[in-house]
């Protein structure tokens, strides 16, 4: 029997998910179907109690029903409890719901493995403090990083954020006007300022030599702060489409117990976005 797998989201017309997992099922034989399901406001959980009831066999959930999803998670893994959100949902053999987040390690997998990019050791300043950075910083640390600082447009949110870490690593927020010149070797844009085609106010001068610059979001064409970091003299600057597919490729794995190929999928990505 075939099994089926959904992404849930609201809205969710434009998820490319399925493309994706779909995708990632041809190319590993898997005998599975994947569509979008539009997630309802107001009766979220029923509506995956009665997916998991029907049964389907996993989830992938987006906008707005993350936290939703990691609050009726039966088991969480420990890196969906520290981004206190849950993209993928399982269930298990004992028909309990597993909950688990891979937007962390995607972003990871293609800084390290897609780029050739080193995490260990290196200073980074990630801009935003919303789901999507604190989706990161727990695999960020676990990856080697040597600090952590957080800048965002309302300060507190990223001293909040900062916080809840600061157990975990080298982890402090920061003001923009305090980021000293040339201390940053890896800045990440995790703000959703790109989505709007605008640019965080990150000053002049601050990265280092060789520095890399990553943007979460990915668009049609090169995203403001792509520019502006290539300006800044960034060695090497990247959009968030990796990061898009590895965090896929995880689920998929969690899944299926599979690891698809990612390299010909983002290829193939890369294309379709570009076509808008
Ligand atoms: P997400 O799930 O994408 O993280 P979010 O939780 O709404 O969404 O967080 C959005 C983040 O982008 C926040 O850090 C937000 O800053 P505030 O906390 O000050 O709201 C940041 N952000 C959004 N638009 C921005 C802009 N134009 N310039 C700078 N930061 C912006």
């Amino acid at each position: 029997m075939t099994d089926r797998y959904a992404v849930i989201g609201n809205p969710i017309a434009h998820s490319r998910s399925p493309i994706i997992h779909r995708t990632f099922a041809e190319q590993t034989g898997q005998d599975l179907s994947y569509e979008a399901l539009l997630g309802p406001l107001d009766s979220f959980t029923p509506f995956v109690t009665q997916f998991f009831a029907d049964g389907g066999r996993g989830l992938n959930v987006t906008l707005p029903f993350k936290e939703q999803a990691y609050a009726l998670s039966e088991v969480l893994s420990k890196r969906a409890r520290q981004a206190g959100a849950v993209n993928t949902l399982m269930r298990g053999k004992d028909d309990r719901i597993y909950g688990d987040n891979t937007d962390g390690i995607g972003i990871v997998r293609d800084m390290t493995q897609n780029h050739g990019w080193t995490l260990e050791g290196k200073r980074v300043l990630i801009i935003g403090a919303g789901g999507a950075v604190r989706g990161v910083i727990g695999p960020l640390l676990a990856a080697g990083i040597a600090s952590l600082h957080i800048v965002n447009r309302t300060p507190e949110k990223a001293e909040t954020l900062a916080d809840l870490f600061k157990g975990d690593g080298d982890v402090a927020a920061a003001r923009y006007e305090d980021i000293p010149a040339g201390s940053v070797d890896i800045l990440i844009n995790g703000s959703s300022a790109s989505l709007s085609g605008e640019l965080p106010p990150v000053p002049a001068g601050i990265l280092a030599e060789c520095a890399c610059a990553y943007d979460m979001a990915y668009g049609k064409g090169e995203l403001p702060f792509m520019a502006w970091a290539r300006a800044q003299g960034a060695a090497q600057v990247s959009d968030g489409l990796g990061m898009l597919v590895e965090q896929a490729a995880e689920s998929f794995y969690i899944w299926r117990h599979v690891r698809p190929e990612t390299a010909p999928v983002l290829a193939m990505m890369r294309e379709l976005v570009a076509k808008g």
